[in-house]
């Protein structure tokens, strides 16, 4: 077993969560998105039972991220799962996309058949907010794009944070560089308030950061599995990602890629393959040099929190079972 460290952990508050039931009610918000694209693999492959999904701005506009979500649910055969188109736009800041790192479809300008299903809506914040009340207690909220439309669900609702069982986000970089600035995480950059609200509230949240995902490049082994694999679930991810080796290559050293969002997905369904630490954070908001950067409070000065739910409390991740995590990725995709 590889086990990969952020160095958040002080080792002494390392929290196993316990393992998840055989399937794992999600809804999944998503800027679809390369990686957002694996991470739907990986769910559809390791236990995700999908009860929805909403969209988000963030690597492409809100709506090219739903026509995307809905074209890769249904090629992976999850043409039950609607769809819903969210927010166009940050809350305070101007739109910014970025097409380079995922094509100008986003997905990789592959030529992907886009789906003809239509989107279910447009409201994803409200979408949220009835399917929570729907399903009191039963659904992982998990966010792989900029954070405006649970913002606004929690704007929308005081009773939300009680209604959902978990959440988990991936975004923010503590204790390393950013991506989108020389300290922030493009999920949180792109709308750092409504990140604010998501990190302050007093819920289960987990916050999977660069900090860890830049440490999951696939071994190239991998890269060839995929890519030879004759399963419709590989061919599908080997075509989309083709331009994102592209981006990762040259800052990885190898023809591979990092799993952002394929590992907030796996630590939704399956906690245990990683260890965690507690830590009080925010989002800055003013910082000339570092608006959009995801603070967390490392020091061992104060005792550390021992409760998820405070808030402002979030759950970093401290070691990572890559190989597992690996493996798991492979199989839902029949590599
Ligand atoms: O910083 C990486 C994150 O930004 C991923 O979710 C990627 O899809 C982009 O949204
Ligand atoms: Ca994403």
């Amino acid at each position: 077993m590889t086990t990969i460290r952020t160095g958040v952990g002080d080792g002494l508050t390392a929290r196993q969560v316990p393992p998840p039931a055989a399937a794992v009610d999600i809804l999944l918000d998503c800027d679809t998105g390369i990686d957002d694209s694996m991470a739907i693999a990986y769910g559809a492959g390791n236990g995700a039972r999908f009860v929805a999904c909403t969209t988000t701005h963030g690597n492409v506009p809100s709506a090219t991220a739903g026509r995307n979500t809905v074209t890769v649910l249904d090629a992976l055969g999850l043409t039950d799962v609607p769809v819903h188109v969210g927010a166009h736009r940050p809350m305070a800041q101007a739109l910014e996309t970025a097409e380079w790192v995922h094509g100008e479809d986003g997905l990789g300008d592959a030529g992907v058949p886009a789906s003809t299903r239509p989107v279910a809506g447009h409201l994803a914040a409200a979408e949220i907010v009835r399917l929570a009340h729907e399903r009191p207690g039963e659904l992982t909220l998990v966010a792989v794009g900029p954070l405006t439309n649970l913002g606004l669900a929690l704007l929308m609702d005081p009773e939300l944070p009680q209604l959902v069982q978990r959440v988990v986000i991936m975004g923010g970089a503590v204790n390393t560089a950013g991506n989108a600035s020389a300290v922030a995480e493009a999920n949180v950059w792109h709308d750092p308030e409504a990140a604010q609200l998501v990190v302050e509230t007093p819920w289960d949240l987990t916050v999977v950061g660069l900090e860890i995902t830049m440490l999951t490049a696939m071994p190239t082994s991998a890269i060839a599995r995929i890519e030879t694999s004759q399963d419709p679930r590989a061919r599908l991810i080997a075509a989309v990602f083709q331009h994102y080796l592209g981006v990762y290559a040259p800052i990885i050293g190898e023809r591979t890629c990092v799993l952002h969002d394929p590992l907030a997905m796996a630590l939704a369904l399956e906690p245990g393959m990683a260890t965690y630490r507690l830590a009080r954070a925010g989002v800055e908001l003013r910082g000339e040099l570092s608006r959009g950067q995801l603070v967390a409070d490392l020091r061992n000065f104060d005792p550390d929190p021992t409760d998820p739910r405070e808030p402002g409390v979030v759950r970093l991740v401290d070691e990572l079972d890559v190989d597992r995590f690996h493996e798991s990725f492979l199989r839902a995709l029949g590599a």
